[in-house]
């Protein structure tokens, strides 16, 4: 079961210890996964597909229940999916910001003022009115970033926040995140496979079949992330069966 409580350290932004979860009652997908991420940082974390990392990154916002261990993640959190399609749900860029603090008792000043400093941290300022429709896919990213800084998450999640980007808004958005953390002591875990923006992380996590077989920094993951691409580029090609 889930216990979460802050562990020791408040330099803690995420800590899980002997998690397990599997989609079915017999068999497991994550098994005894331990990792610690420190506040104020941005960790990658890859893994070949299927390897589990969208269901663990699920499974750190509280959208799965833990089956065995302990989890703890510093709240507020905020999500980012793949598809910004799948996140956005009002018709302008204010309203869906807006949204995002329903839950908070503010008036509608201290909203509008929120939804206009998230939108300057990713210098989006002044785009209130802008129907989603009529945003590129960086900029759709970006809103739903802001959303998670409207409500001051102290913790972002990211599910390969760039698959469906150019390489320009590719590399935009992740220095957007980078100087979130950078400046405001934000923690960010994103999933990715792309090589290039490890060398912007503080810290990587290598998932295989549902285990950590490496956490660390990026210039020691890097090794181990070659040697997987290699194995399934051989196991792609026939030369490594299973039989
Ligand atoms: N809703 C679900 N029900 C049952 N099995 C699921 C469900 N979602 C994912 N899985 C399975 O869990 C395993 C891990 O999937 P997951 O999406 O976490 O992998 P991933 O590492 O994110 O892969 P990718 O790099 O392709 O995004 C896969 O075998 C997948 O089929
Ligand atoms: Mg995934």
């Amino acid at each position: 079961m889930s216990i979460v409580q802050n562990p020791q350290s408040s330099e803690v932004a995420i800590a899980l210890r002997e998690v397990s979860f599997g989609w079915s009652a017999d068999t497991l997908l994550l098994d005894r996964l331990s990792l610690t991420i420190p506040q104020g940082q941005l960790w990658m974390l890859l893994g070949r597909n299927g390897s589990g990392k969208s269901t663990l990154i699920r499974l750190l916002a509280g959208l799965l229940p833990v089956a065995a261990g302990t989890c703890y993640v510093a709240e507020p959190l905020g999500f980012v999916f793949q598809n910004p399609d799948h996140q956005l749900v009002m018709p302008s860029v204010g309203a869906d910001i807006a949204f995002s603090l329903n839950g908070e008792a503010l008036n509608y000043w201290q909203v509008r003022e929120r939804v206009s400093a998230a939108l300057q941290a990713v210098n989006l300022q002044g785009l209130e009115r802008r129907p989603i429709y009529a945003l590129s896919g960086g900029q759709k990213q970006r809103v739903a970033i802001a959303g998670a800084i409207a409500r001051q998450c102290r913790v972002l999640l990211l599910d390969e926040p760039t698959a469906l980007l150019d390489p320009e808004s590719q590399q935009e958005l992740l220095g957007y995140v980078r100087q979130l953390v950078n400046r405001q002591g934000m923690t960010a875990l994103w999933v990715t496979h792309r090589l290039d923006e490890l060398a912007q992380a503080d810290g990587a996590i290598v998932l295989d079949h549902g285990k950590i077989i490496g956490q660390g920094t990026p210039q020691a993951m890097m090794p181990l992330i070659y040697q997987q691409r290699t194995l399934a580029t051989h196991e792609d090609s026939g030369l490594l069966g299973s039989n």
